[in-house]
């Protein structure tokens, strides 16, 4: 299965993912990474881990929709069987959703339905949560709302800053995502194989 990991930041999950293929330990290959900001860190991570990386940037196109037919063409042209969104903060359209129903997975940094949307682990410390957590769903057309795959709970301390909270999620989200795509992947295959 050929991967592809959408991310819009510093890739700190694309390079997780990306380590966990070259070592076996995800089902199949990351293949290429793409983002939609021209100086995302995870460009050049990936570019570093050997795995092919392209910026597209939706300012040069007339229309979602025709943004996201520049990335179909390229997911195509690079064989892409499976897309994993990491980081990546904007939502996916009907050309992409279509293109690739149920074979496309979002992580968040909350316990959804919990703190949706943007700076989740803002908003868990602002509501003075004491859990919050992890989770994998697949995407659909609603910003984090598709059909939760794992979940995977973190406390939340006395005392605890952004950088610590922060800290804590990312060690999570890091083993948690390769072994669920591991999972997902398997059962992609097991279902094309019936
Ligand atoms: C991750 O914590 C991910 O859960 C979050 O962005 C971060 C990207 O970090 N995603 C969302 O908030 C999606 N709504 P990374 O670039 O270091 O992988």
């Amino acid at each position: 299965m050929k991967v592809a990991v959408f991310a819009s930041g510093t890739g700190t999950n694309a390079e997780a993912l990306i380590k966990a293929a070259k070592t076996g330990e995800l089902g199949g290959e990351v293949a290429l990474v793409v983002s939609d900001k021209q100086h995302a860190p995870v460009l050049e991570k990936a570019r570093n881990l050997g795995v092919k990386a392209e910026h597209l940037s939706p300012q040069s196109f007339s229309d979602k929709a025709a943004y996201e037919q520049a990335i179909l063409t390229l997911l195509t042209k690079e064989g892409i069987d499976f897309i994993v969104l990491a980081g990546y903060m904007r939502l996916i359209g009907p050309t992409l959703l279509e293109a690739y129903e149920g074979k496309m997975i979002n992580i968040h940094p909350s316990l959804l339905p919990a703190f949706p949307g943007l700076d989740a682990i803002g908003q868990a410390l602002e509501a003075k949560a004491d859990t919050t957590g992890v989770t994998i769903h697949y995407v659909d057309a609603g910003m984090d709302t598709g059909p939760v795959i794992a979940q995977q709970q973190v406390a939340i301390a006395n005392g605890e800053t952004r950088e610590t909270l922060t800290a804590k999620i990312q060690a999570v989200e890091h083993t948690l995502y390769p072994a669920v795509v591991k999972q997902v992947l398997n059962e992609h295959v097991e279902g094309e194989q019936q």
